[in-house]
């Protein structure tokens, strides 16, 4: 059989689609791995705990809509239960959210540069993307504000991937103002962040938000997420989600780790603390740092090729992400390690770059 026969059954868009790609993944062998803004520390102990206590149940199938964590989580985000809805991870809760507002033909917009996966998710839709490029100081454009009878949701990461930036309140709110769709704030790097947009829920119910435990709570190997919106919101949400989208032991492990609010504090010190000293020790070595508010900075510089860097930094055992955006920059984005990790790091560039 001819290797591409098979393409004729897919549809046409699927076909032509370019796959999302995430970052490297190696299953073996020892990098410092800080390509894909995983926390470097171990989870909270309780999580484990719970996991455990969870798997005797493996029988039965697990609550389809998270009882006990959205309990748990009302009481920390201080939101009523029924405003939230459970993923597996947050990108669960970004196709559930894509499926359910945009329908094939129309607009999805997005900033520009931003997480990749949005345009994915537009393409699976059969659904038109507009990238819209931030404003000089990452603020946004006013033709972000635009209104558009074809357009039916906005994705804002917040912060942002890959500047590690913010838009302020009084600019989400303006936004969802001015467009006549859901305004979804990607909140996966929000706890490393001086705010957050939960609030702006009561003052305008098209604002959706979007959280993930892949980040601040170490689990991104659970797969877990959820979105907090107006209950009107995530009711009918419910209707496009897959009936157990969220399994037993991931529920079980969110549901400790989000109880476990003095990890979270404690980790999030210590990943801040380390982001300051690397933006500076960076900016020492030549590099045009960003300041970020999430567990990642994006580093750039003219002098060379940062794909030669990359590459350089790989064969000793250290895995960044380069990326590449055409119309903006192409740079190094490093997730924050422990101190080790980065002074490990530091270490190498300094001998690279001499
Ligand atoms: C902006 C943004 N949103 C969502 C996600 C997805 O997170 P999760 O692991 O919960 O699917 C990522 C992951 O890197 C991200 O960068």
């Amino acid at each position: 059989m001819q290797n591409g026969s098979l393409q004729k059954y897919f549809r046409s868009e699927i076909t032509a689609m370019s796959p999302y790609k995430p970052g490297e993944q190696p299953q073996t062998g020892k990098s410092i791995k800080l390509n894909t803004n995983e926390n470097p520390y171990p989870p909270s102990p309780k999580v484990l705990e719970a996991i455990v206590a969870a798997s005797s149940r493996l029988e039965r199938y697990p609550d389809p809509i998270g009882t006990a964590f959205r309990i748990a989580a009302s009481n920390v985000l201080g939101v009523d239960p029924d405003m939230i809805l459970c993923g597996n991870g947050s990108d669960d809760c970004l196709t559930v959210l894509t499926r359910a507002f945009v329908g094939a033909g129309k607009k999805l917009r997005l900033p520009y540069p931003s997480y990749i996966l949005y345009r994915t998710l537009a393409e699976l839709q059969e659904a038109k993307f507009e990238e819209v490029e931030f404003d000089s100081n990452f603020g946004l454009a006013e033709s972000f504000y635009a209104s558009d009878s074809e357009l039916k949701l906005v994705y804002l990461p917040n912060p942002n991937s890959p500047s590690g930036t913010m838009v302020d309140h009084a600019s989400i709110l303006k936004l969802a103002d001015s467009v006549d769709c859901p305004v979804v704030v990607d909140e996966a790097y929000v706890d490393f962040a001086p705010e957050n947009c939960i609030g702006l829920i009561q003052q305008n119910p098209k604002i959706i938000v979007t959280r993930t435990f892949s980040k601040s709570y170490a689990l991104a190997g659970l797969r877990f997420g959820y979105l907090v919106a107006h209950p009107e919101m995530v009711a009918t949400l419910r209707k496009v989600k897959d009936s157990y989208n969220t399994d037993m032991l991931s529920l079980a492990g969110a549901t400790a780790a989000i109880s476990d609010q003095a990890w979270l504090q404690e980790n999030v010190r210590k990943i801040i603390a380390t982001r300051t000293r690397m933006t500076v020790e960076l900016r020492n070595l030549g590099f045009d740092v960003i300041e970020s508010q999430a567990n990642f900075v994006w580093c750039s510089r003219k002098d060379r090729s940062l794909q030669e860097l990359y590459e350089q930094l790989k064969k000793f055992g250290i895995l960044v992400r380069y990326m590449v955006y055409p119309r903006w920059s192409d740079g190094l984005r490093i997730s924050v390690g422990t101190d080790e990790q980065i002074d490990a790091t530091l270490l190498i560039l300094k001998r690279l770059l001499a």
